[in-house]
């Protein structure tokens, strides 16, 4: 507790440092933090959380991670870019304290759904040792900071790893890995039990749309643009059925308007910036009208939609019950 409270002083100076003119909006949430859920709760605890008991049994052999950095648990510190969080407060909370490259104090989404399935957090693709990358079975994560779906892999940040990318390099992971199986039924019977963690389109419907220096899809209006990623989308996740891939959980976007970059730089001190969440909540709607589809069209698959949106939203209306 005492080194949870001292972190959090460390943020609370950073944040009033980094805000400069807007100091004044700026409440200390010091209260009592022994009534907040741990940083640091295990996997009983979490189940316990979910209400589904704590003996639960997950037949989920690895933990397969593709996004942005909702997701990312360092692939970008191995790339040259400038959007890293690879300095503190990042990771304050995460083993030794030290940043790792999650966007995050603590852990990522992709690591809680790691805990709760009983597997160690997947490590990030371009920091596999090659023993870890000839030897590891449980998953491997491809999120990389500041890329998308229709991303070429440059932005003004530096390089990212687009959704093509990471799938490619899923596919050597793969085909790597297939080699370490007795028989093509025995992996193929590990992948279609593999779960598939993808949270990515935050940075298609936001930056890549409006941002500093994007022009190319501005000539679309929100819902076209919606559209146009969401098949792109589609199409990937047919690249990775045919891969061999069947369990899939899809976060939808989050009330991206929210997060404090995009309410900072405004004059006005609203909570969340409506236009930019308008444009989630638009290819929300398409993907949810979407994957349904997919999942008929790709037998034996299984797809579902996490509410991403939903639960940010949740967070910035009621931060008092998260701490
Ligand atoms: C977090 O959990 C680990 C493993 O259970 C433990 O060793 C560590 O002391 C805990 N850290 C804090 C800050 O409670
Ligand atoms: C993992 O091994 C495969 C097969 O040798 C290789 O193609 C790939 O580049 C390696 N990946 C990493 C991250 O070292
Ligand atoms: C800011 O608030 C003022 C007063 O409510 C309003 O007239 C103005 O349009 C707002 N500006 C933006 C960018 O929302």
């Amino acid at each position: 507790m005492i080194s949870s409270l001292s972190h959090y002083s460390c943020l609370l100076a950073l944040f009033i440092l980094f805000l400069g003119n807007y100091v004044v909006a700026i409440e200390l949430p010091m209260a009592d933090l022994s009534g907040v859920p741990p940083f640091n709760v295990t996997q009983k605890s979490l189940l316990t959380f979910l209400k589904l008991g704590d003996t639960v049994k997950f037949n989920v052999p690895a933990l397969y991670v593709f996004g942005d950095s909702t997701v990312d648990s360092g692939n970008n510190n191995f790339l040259i870019s400038q959007a890293k969080a690879n300095y503190i407060p990042y990771g304050v909370d995460f083993g030794d304290g030290k940043p790792t490259g999650r966007y995050t104090n603590g852990r990522n989404e992709a690591d809680f759904i790691a805990q709760i399935v009983g597997l160690p957090f997947p490590p990030p693709y371009l920091g596999l040792s090659d023993i870890e990358n000839n030897t590891l079975h449980t998953g491997v994560n491809y999120g990389s900071g500041g890329c998308g779906i229709l991303s070429t892999g440059k932005n003004y940040l530096g390089s990212c790893l687009p959704f093509y990318k990471q799938i490619d390099y899923f596919e050597t992971t793969i085909n790597n890995l297939e080699k370490r199986f007795e028989s093509k039924e025995l992996f193929d019977n590990y992948l279609s039990k593999s779960l598939l963690f993808i949270d990515i389109g935050n940075i298609d419907m936001s930056s890549d749309y409006d941002g500093v220096g994007s022009t190319i899809f501005r000539k679309y209006t929100v819902p076209q643009y919606a559209q146009i990623v969401a098949k792109e989308f589609s199409k990937s996740l047919e690249r990775l059925y045919k891969l061999g891939a069947r369990k899939f959980l899809v976060n939808n976007l989050g009330a991206m308007g929210c997060i404090p970059a995009q309410v900072l730089g405004q004059m006005n001190k609203t909570l969340c910036d409506e236009k930019t969440n308008g444009h989630a909540v638009e290819y929300n709607k398409v993907l949810s009208e979407m994957l349904p589809k997919v999942q008929a069209s790709l037998p034996g698959s299984k797809m579902v939609i996490g509410d991403a949106y939903k639960v940010l939203v949740d967070a910035v209306t009621f931060p008092a019950q998260y701490g």
